[in-house]
C-alpha cells in the first residue's frame, strides 16, 4: 500500500515548487506550496526499480527506438477506456506543450485565430501569441452550478480566418470533465466552422468522480480533425521527464505533423522517461488506483471544509484533476492582493485566478496533491487569515 500521508522532503532537490520559495523567502520559510501543478509525492516503487536498473547500463546514448516496448501498452490502455486507437496512430514528443506547438505551427498561419476557452492554462495563450496567431477567446460561464462553454458567444466571431480549437478535457483550472452533450457541442461547432482540435488530456487519468471520454471519438469529424495529447508524467509524478505522446488518426495529419516535428527535434525523448513510462503503465496500476483515490479524497475533504468554514468561498468540485477553481471574491481583501496575502500572511502558496484570464481577478487555484495534514493545515491557516 503506497504511503501518501508521508511528507516527502522536496525542499533542496532543485524542486521548482519547494525550492524556489526557498529562494524568495529562506530556507526555513514554512509556505505550502499548492500551485504548481505537480504532487508531493513518491514516484511508485517499480518507476524508482526500473530507474536504477536502467543506471546499470552506464552510458546513456540515443534511444534506438524510444516507443519500444509502449506502443502496445499505451494501445492496451487507452483502447480499455473506449479511444480505439491503433499502434500507428499513435506520436511522441517532449511534452505536450512542445507537442500543441508543433499542430499550431504545422496546421495554422501566422495572423490566423485559434479558439481558447477562459479560464484557460496559461501555456496555451502564449503558446498561440508567441507564434504570432490571435486569441479567440470562448468564455465558461455558470451553468446548472458549474463552468460550462458558451460557443454561442462566439458563434458570429468566427470567420475564415479562424483555424483551431484548443480543447483541454479533464479541465485545467476548473476539473471540469465534460458531458457527452458537450463533447458533441464543441465537436459540431468544429465541423461548422472547419476547425481543427488540439485536444489536452494531460489530466485524462484523473477522473475522480466521473469517467472521462474523450472528443477524439465523437464522430467522423472529430476522429479525423482532433490532435489528443496525454503523458505519463503527469499522473505518476515524473513531468521533469519530459515525455508525451498522442493519438492521431489520419495519416495525412500524422505525416504532416511528423514533417514539421522534423524541424525542431521534438520526437526526441530523455531516455529515462520511457524506462519510467513503461514501468508505470506495465507495473504501477496498483499505485495509480491508490493515488486516484487519495486525491478523490483529498479534493473532498477541502470542499466539505471549505463549505464548512469558509463559506464566503465559491468552490466548483472537481470531476478530474487534482486542482480546485475557489471564486474568492467575496472574502474581504482586495482581489489583486489575495495571492500575496496568501502567500506572505497565511503561508500557503495558491495560484491567482488572473494567470488563466484577466477577467479572473479574485479567484485563486489550489493543488490538493499534498499529504492530508498539511493540506489540514494549509486550509487552517486560510482560514485564520479570512475569518480572523
Ligand atoms: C492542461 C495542461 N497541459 C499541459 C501541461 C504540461 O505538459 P508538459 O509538461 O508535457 O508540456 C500541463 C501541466 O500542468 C497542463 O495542466
Amino acid at each position: 500500500m503506497a504511503d501518501f500521508d508521508r511528507i516527502l522532503q522536496r525542499t533542496g532537490t532543485n524542486c521548482y515548487k519547494w525550492d524556489s520559495l526557498v529562494d524568495r523567502f529562506g530556507e526555513d520559510n514554512g509556505i505550502i506550496p499548492m500551485g504548481v501543478a505537480d504532487m508531493d509525492f513518491p514516484c511508485s516503487e517499480e518507476i524508482l526499480e526500473a530507474l536504477k536498473r536502467k543506471i546499470d547500463d552506464r552510458a546513456f546514448g540515443y534511444d534506438n527506438d524510444p516507443l519500444s516496448g509502449l506502443r502496445e501498452l499505451i494501445v492496451e490502455r487507452y483502447n480499455a477506456r473506449g479511444y480505439d486507437i491503433t499502434a500507428d496512430d499513435i506520436v511522441i514528443a517532449t511534452g505536450v506543450v512542445y507537442a500543441i506547438n508543433n499542430v499550431i505551427n504545422a496546421f495554422s498561419k501566422p495572423g490566423e485565430r485559434i479558439v481558447l476557452p477562459v479560464p484557460y492554462y496559461t501555456p496555451f495563450r502564449s503558446l498561440i501569441e508567441k507564434n504570432g496567431r490571435v486569441v479567440l477567446e470562448c468564455p465558461l460561464v455558470i451553468r446548472n452550478d458549474r463552468y460550462e462553454m458558451d460557443l454561442a458567444a462566439i458563434e458570429d466571431q468566427v470567420d475564415e480566418e479562424t483555424t483551431m480549437f484548443i480543447f483541454c478535457n479533464p479541465h485545467n483550472p476548473t476539473g471540469r470533465i465534460y458531458d457527452d452533450d458537450e463533447l458533441k457541442q464543441v465537436a459540431d461547432f468544429c465541423a461548422r466552422h472547419h476547425l481543427y482540435i488540439i485536444n489536452d488530456e494531460i489530466h485524462a487519468d484523473f477522473t475522480l468522480n466521473k469517467p472521462m471520454r474523450t472528443i477524439m471519438n465523437v464522430d467522423e469529424y472529430t476522429r479525423t480533425h482532433t490532435f489528443t495529447f496525454l503523458s505519463a508524467t503527469k499522473t505518476f509524478n515524473m513531468a521533469g521527464m519530459k515525455m508525451s505522446f498522442g493519438f492521431i488518426k489520419d495519416a495525412g495529419c500524422r505525416e504532416k505533423y511528423h514533417k514539421q516535428a522534423g524541424m525542431t527535434g521534438l520526437e526526441s525523448v530523455n531516455v529515462f522517461a520511457p524506462v519510467a513510462m513503461k514501468a508505470a503503465y506495465e507495473a504501477s496500476s496498483k499505485w495509480e488506483e491508490e493515488l486516484i483515490d487519495y486525491l478523490r479524497r483529498n479534493c473532498q475533504f477541502a470542499c466539505d471544509f471549505i463549505h464548512q468554514h469558509l463559506p464566503q468561498i465559491t468552490v466548483y468540485p472537481n470531476e478530474g484533476t487534482y486542482l480546485l477553481w475557489l471564486d474568492m471574491r467575496r472574502c474581504a481583501i482586495e482581489p489583486d492582493k489575495l495571492n500575496e496575502r496568501l502567500l506572505t500572511e497565511a503561508r500557503v502558496q495558491l495560484n491567482d485566478g488572473t494567470h488563466y484570464g484577466r477577467q479572473f481577478a479574485g479567484f485563486q487555484r489550489m493543488n490538493c496533491a499534498l499529504p492530508l495534514s498539511q493540506l489540514k493545515e494549509a486550509l487552517e491557516r486560510i482560514e485564520k487569515l479570512l475569518n480572523q
